[in-house]
């Protein structure tokens, strides 16, 4: 396996106004987060809503606001340029949609209003430089031809999130960040959308997919190259290759995640996640696991090609 991306030890915190005189206050959206994108894989990552996820996608493509501060690397390989500490006029000439495509949580939001999605996928292709014309673009994000004759405000919102995916696609980059992308779709629609992700990865690029979809992707996972992360307030807690992950999760959490699926007896994991302005030093799923052989250390260890942050939960 080929690494294009490798993040490790990333913290984001954003600073927020405290009382005057007051200690300085912080909410940590990313902690000690370690995960590689692979060319020719699709890494899933999932976790409840304000855990971080969209986060991350922000601090990889250099589009946190002003209070942010990073810690630790985003290498883009194979030449290791940093895109945490790398210079906005190269982030935006060189990263942004030629190296790392982003379908931001969002999509449709991006696009302009007042010109047609054709119109803007061609600006697209042509100031990328782009090696596929928008038709070709379109037909591959699954976007009808008859979209592109529309503006924003007339597409449905899966239509919308799929011009968002064509137009992340303009600048053919190797590297496809898609936040959320089959949010509100119905269950056709989410299977095409996936299933067009996971043909990306299986075309040589390394694709992010945030989802809460934990059903969409555990199909994907059966037959497709698909990684699992999952996150939990701010830090990763368990990853690995997705269909061994499901088959046997390891970490308290993740084994709540997937029993709260519908066939898998649809009970909610109890308890809220902590906030994540005032996270505990120690393991911060603590208070809603019941763990007695707690050892209280967050820290995400690696076992093969497997990791998991809760070490009493590692098969002997
Ligand atoms: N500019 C900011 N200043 C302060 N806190 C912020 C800022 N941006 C995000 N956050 C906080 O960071 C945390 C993580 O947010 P994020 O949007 O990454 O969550 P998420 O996992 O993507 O959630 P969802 O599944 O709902 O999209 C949240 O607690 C959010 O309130
Ligand atoms: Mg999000």
């Amino acid at each position: 396996m080929t690494a294009a991306l490798e993040v490790e030890g990333l913290d984001v915190r954003f600073g927020l106004r405290g009382r005057r005189g007051g200690p300085p206050r912080f909410v940590r959206a990313a902690s000690e987060v370690d995960l590689t994108l692979h060319h020719g894989r699709l890494l899933a990552l999932v976790g409840e809503s304000g855990c971080g996820k969209s986060v991350l996608t922000e601090a990889l493509t250099g589009l946190l606001p002003g209070n942010a501060e990073t810690r630790g690397r985003a290498a883009l390989r194979p030449e290791g340029l940093d895109l945490l500490t790398a210079p906005e006029p190269v982030l935006r000439d060189e990263v942004r949609g030629r190296r790392v495509g982003l379908v931001g949580q969002s999509a449709g939001t991006f696009l302009t209003p007042t010109r047609t999605i054709g119109t803007q996928l061609r600006e697209a292709v042509r100031l990328l430089d782009g090696p596929e014309p928008a038709e070709v673009l379109a037909e591959r994000a699954g976007l009808p031809a008859a979209a592109l004759d529309m503006y924003p405000h007339e597409l449905s919102g899966g239509t919308a999130q799929r011009a968002g995916l064509a137009a992340a696609l303009a600048g053919d980059p190797a590297i496809v960040l898609a936040d959320e992308p089959t949010a509100g779709l119905d269950r056709p629609l989410v299977d095409r959308t996936t299933d067009l992700l996971v043909d990306l990865a299986r075309d040589g690029k390394a694709v992010l997919l945030i989802t809460h979809d934990l059903r969409a992707v555990r199909r994907i996972a059966a037959e497709g190259p698909v990684d699992l992360a999952v996150m939990y307030a701010s830090r990763i807690v368990e990853s690995g290759p997705a269909a061994e992950v499901f088959a046997r999760p390891w970490h308290p959490y993740t084994r709540g995640l997937l029993g709260a699926l519908p066939d898998e007896g649809f009970v909610p994991v109890p308890g809220h996640p902590p906030e994540l302005s005032d996270l505990p030093s120690g393991c911060p799923f603590r208070p809603r696991c019941g763990s007695t052989a707690c050892t209280d250390d967050p820290a995400l260890v690696h076992h093969g090609d497997r990791a998991v942050a809760c070490h009493p939960a590692v098969p002997a």
